[in-house]
This record gives structure tokens, sequence and C-alpha cells, in this order.
């Protein structure tokens, strides 16, 4: 019978070593909302914070998770035939099946190598969630070199006159390059779900149908209680972040940024109030981009390292929230 130290030592350490994204093509203001469903911009930019977003018009999930894939494929200098994991966090995939996650390894052309591939569906925590699989993946040295990805094309499941839900989602792609590495900077995670019995907010998949019946089916649709699932954010974002901090043995103090799910600024500043903490200390973009799902984290921690705001030796935290309820968080030292 082996030891625990003799066991830890043949678990491996990780560092991301990539971060890319990708837009939809197409840029919607809320001005031109305002064409389409019973809204305004002061409205819109008071209660959640969002100016625009991107919303695809012909790319799918998977044609924007590989954007974003190559992004931090180049940004890392690794080669893609590095990669032997694929993991896609993403509750709008192109298709049932295969994952988005087999689809973006075509079109990476790493259809030829030996790469297990597969999607995640955590809602807007999803990202962290694969996040969590991917070091775990990488820490028992089932792989290498991960590719952890969160996409979405949300606008396929928007009811565009319900203006209580199309105004705040967006559609795009982030990606991190994950690989093996001796370091000593540690990456630590926290994520819970809870079965949400009262669907505060869904959408549904197709019904069972009865054989030979020929039944239409009806589109589906986002459905979403705005005030429970805003109530929940909150105390979701605190208790997922304070989870990372004791895990880390670390105060607020020893943290660089936080990364969190942009779903409304006044979630965010919440959260940011709860702490007492500045508000510089905290990353939103939500105002580009509204809310991408579990695209938002990689996004942002992209859009951070375009920028010179993310460098290595800083301590960031992650931390997100979304359908099921889900919620996460992750602790890293760049
Ligand atoms: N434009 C104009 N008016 C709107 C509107 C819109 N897009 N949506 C709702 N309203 C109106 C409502 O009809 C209501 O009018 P009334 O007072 O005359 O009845 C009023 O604005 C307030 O509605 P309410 O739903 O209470 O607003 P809110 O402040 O809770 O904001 C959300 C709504 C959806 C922006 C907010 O609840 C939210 O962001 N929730 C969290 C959502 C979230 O995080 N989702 C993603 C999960 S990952």
């Amino acid at each position: 019978m082996k030891n625990l130290e003799e066991w830890v030592r043949y678990m491996k350490t990780c560092k991301i070593k990539g971060f890319g994204y990708a837009k939809a093509k197409r840029l919607v203001k809320n001005e031109e909302l305002q064409q389409v469903v019973d809204t305004n911009d002061e409205w819109i930019k008071q209660r959640t914070g969002i100016h625009q977003r991107y919303i695809s018009e012909d790319e799918n999930t998977s044609d924007l998770g590989a954007k974003a894939a190559i992004d931090a494929l180049n940004k890392s200098n690794i080669k893609k035939e590095e990669v032997d994991f694929i993991i896609v966090a993403t509750f709008t995939p192109d298709q049932m099946t295969p994952s988005t996650a087999c689809l973006i390894q075509e079109k990476l052309g790493l259809n030829g190598q030996q790469v297990m591939a597969f999607d995640v569906n955590a809602a807007c925590s999803g990202f962290l969630y694969a996040l969590q699989v991917a070091h775990s993946m990488l820490a028992c040295d089932q792989a290498k070199c991960a590719l952890v990805i969160g996409a979405e094309v949300i606008s396929k499941q928007l009811n565009w006159q319900d203006r209580s839900t199309c105004i705040i989602f967006g559609d795009g792609a982030g990606a991190v390059v994950l690989k093996q590495e001796e370091t000593t900077n540690r990456m630590l995670h926290y994520a819970c779900s809870k079965g949400d019995i009262d669907g505060v907010i869904h959408s549904d998949a197709p019904l069972p149908r009865t054989c030979f019946t020929a039944q239409s089916l009806q589109p589906s649709y986002i459905h979403m209680d705005g005030s429970k699932t805003f109530r929940f954010a909150i105390w979701a974002m605190h208790s997922a972040i304070q989870a990372v901090l004791e895990k880390a043995n670390v105060s607020m103090d020893d943290i660089d940024y936080i990364v969190p799910h942009q779903a409304n600024a006044r979630i965010i500043q919440s959260v940011c109030r709860m702490y007492e903490m500045k508000e510089d200390k905290v990353y939103m973009n939500i105002a580009q981009y509204g809310n991408t799902s579990a695209a938002s984290v990689p996004i942002a921690l992209a859009e951070m390292w375009e920028q010179g705001i993310l460098k290595e030796g800083q301590n960031i935290i992650l931390a997100g929230f979304g359908a099921g309820f889900t919620w996460a968080s992750a602790y890293i030292e760049l």
C-alpha cells in the first residue's frame, strides 16, 4: 500500500499557457433592440449595465469555439498537435451529438490524432466546471495539454419578443490552453449545484415523441425568473469566492483581480460591496458583450491578457453562477 506522499508525487501540476477569444460578427446595440422589442437603451443600461452585444448570424457555437481555441493556441506558442484533450462548456451546442468538442477537434484539423473530446453543460458556470475537469485530467496524467473552451450562440434560443431575456444575452467564445508544467503555483477549484425544481432559468430540449406520430416540435426558448436569479446570484458569487479564499488560505488583500461571470453589472457591484472591494479590482466587460454564459469568464480573461492587465505572478479568482442552479469558482496563481 503506497502512502499519501508517494501518491501525491504522481500528481502533475499545470499552468495556463494562452488565452483566446472570438466575437460573433454582428454588433447589436441597445438602440437596435428597441426596433425589435418593447425596451429602451436607458432601461437596459441602468438595470443591467449592457450597452451592446455580438449576435451570430451564420456562425454556430463550434465556429466561435474553434476561433477562440486557435487564438489561444497562437498566443501560447503551443502547436495544436500537442493538444490531447478538448473540453467545451456550452448549453447551446451545434447539435445534440456529436459534441461541440468533437466538431472543434475537426475544425482544428486534429481528427487524425489521439484526443479525448467532450462537452459539459453547467450553464453560465460551465467554463469553471470545465477548467476543474481539465485540471483533474492533467493532474492524474490522463492528458498533457488541454483546450478548455466556453462557447455559446445563445441567440438561437432567444425569444426576441421576451424583453426580460433577449436584452441580456450575447454570443461569443473564450478559450485557454492548459499544459502540464512543473510549478509551485496553485490552482484550486470549487463547484456546486442545486437541483432547480422551480425551473428558475430553463430552456427545454425536444420532448420524447411517440413512434410514428407526426408532431411538430415547438421551438425551445430560454425562460428566466430575473429577480429570483438576481437574488440567488449575489449569494452564490459571494459563497463561491469565499470557498476558494478559504481553500487557498488567503485573504482578499492577496488577490490582484476578480474575474466574475458577466450577468448583470448590478450583481457584480453588490458582490463588491459585500467585500468592501474596490471596483477596479474586478474586471467588467458586460457593457460590450452582454451575458455570454459559459464564454463570459474566458472572454474576460483573454481581454485582460491582451490588454496587459493580467500578468504572471498575479493571484486571481474566477467566479460564476448559472442555471441549475450551479455556481463555481477558481483561485489561480498565474
Ligand atoms: N425593457 C424595459 N422595461 C423592462 C424590461 C426591458 N427589457 N424588462 C422588464 N421591464 C420592466 C418590467 O415589466 C417591470 O415593469 P413594471 O414595474 O411596470 O411591472 C420593470 O421593468 C421591472 O422589472 P423587473 O423584472 O423587476 O426588473 P429587474 O430590475 O429585476 O431587472 C433583470 C430584470 C432580468 C435585468 C434582472 O432581474 C437580472 O439581471 N436578473 C438576473 C438575470 C441573470 O443573471 N441571468 C443570467 C443567469 S446566468
